[in-house]
């Protein structure tokens, strides 16, 4: 089965061509990084009317790239949840236009299933159950994976996405827009016990992260190194910073991984989501967890339409296509009801 996948959710708009959810025929990407970079980060409006603009384009190179004609595709998918809902609106219309017009199933895709489901793409062998851990910019969570849909969130974060913190910090350090990967750059050539900033646990439960004040401490120690006239290493703070992160999610996920041991034969956990392309992350984690773990190839890491067609196949084989009335949604739990979104049309 071939699936024509889009991925418009936030500032990249993608387009892939992926057969029976497991081979990548094409996949191309267009970031618009650069342009929010000129305001500090997504300006929403500007993200969905970049959207308009590249959908018909990427979708015409998708296919060239595939070797293959709209004749060829078997169902059209696309993100409808979460994320900015002017950006999802772009694409799940331009998904429902094309599907109407070839007369073919629309599958609705949830935006972090999709970043579980890329690891399908290079991992033939791998099949649920295993323990996933998400961590992009707007969330960061440890899941259970029952089924190719059935998934039980067991951590979360309980204010900022990691991604999101090592954004805000990198902005403060004069990085850019988005800054995780300018920030890792800028650790390598730091000390990363430079600095002591406040862990990232919640008291009573093992499983949660806060990144919210180990950000503001961060940012807290280089303004008060500012107003001072003192000079504070920003390669120190960025290592120090990627450093408390990174082992949060790892004491977190290392510690469930220990419990989904005890209930499983062979388990396997996967790491996946934007920030998943840190090396540190994913060498803190490999050495964690060693050949038990899988991580998708950094391309596959960051937003893709990929990842979208991996998981629409097994949406479709769920059941859960949409009906003409499909409608986006800015937030929807992970391990919500889908099939309530595919069918039902006025969910906002
Ligand atoms: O999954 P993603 O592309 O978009 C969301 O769904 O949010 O994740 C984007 C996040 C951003 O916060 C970005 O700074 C971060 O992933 N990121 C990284 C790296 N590459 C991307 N963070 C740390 N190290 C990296 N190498
Ligand atoms: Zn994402």
């Amino acid at each position: 089965m071939n699936i024509l996948a889009f991925e418009t959710s936030c500032d990249e708009t993608a387009a892939a061509v992926v057969r029976d959810g497991r081979e990548l025929l094409s996949s191309v990407v267009l970031s618009q990084a650069e342009t929010h970079a000129l305001y500090g980060g997504v300006v929403p409006e500007i993200a969905a009317r970049s959207h308009l603009e590249s959908m018909t384009p990427l979708t015409q190179q998708a296919l060239r790239e595939a070797g293959l004609s709209l004749r060829d595709i078997d169902a059209v998918a696309v993100t409808a949840a979460p994320g900015l809902i002017g950006a999802l609106l772009v694409g799940v219309n331009y998904a429902k236009g094309l599907a109407m017009a070839m007369n073919a199933p629309l599958i609705p895709v949830h935006h972090l299933r999709a970043h579980i489901a890329a690891v399908y793409l290079e991992h033939p062998d791998l099949t649920p159950p295993f323990l996933a851990v998400v961590v992009s910019g707007g969330h960061t969570q440890i899941v259970c994976v029952e089924s190719y849909t059935q998934y039980r969130v067991v951590g979360t974060t309980r204010d900022d996405a990691a991604g999101e913190a090592l954004d805000k910090l990198a902005r403060v350090l004069g990085l850019g827009y988005p800054g995780g990967a300018a920030l890792s750059r800028l650790a390598e050539q730091g000390c990363d016990d430079a600095f002591i900033l406040p862990n990232c646990r919640v008291d009573g439960h093992d499983a949660d992260m806060s990144f919210s004040g180990v950000k503001t401490a961060a940012i807290n120690l280089l303004h008060k190194a500012r107003q001072k006239g003192e000079t504070l290493s920003h390669a120190d703070l960025a290592a120090s910073f990627q450093r408390a992160v990174t082992d949060a999610i790892v004491s977190r996920v290392t510690g469930k991984f220990t419990a989904f041991c005890r209930d499983h034969d062979a388990p396997k956990a996967v790491l996946c989501g934007g920030v998943a392309a840190n090396g540190r992350l994913r060498e803190t984690l490999r050495a964690a967890l060693g050949d038990s773990l899988h991580i998708p190839s950094v391309y596959l890491c960051g937003d893709n339409a990929a990842m979208v067609g991996a998981q629409a196949y097994y949406e479709f084989c769920a059941g859960n296509t949409a009906s003409w009335d499909l409608n986006a949604a800015a937030s929807f739990p992970l391990d919500g009801p889908w099939n309530a979104l595919c069918q039902a049309g006025n969910i906002s």
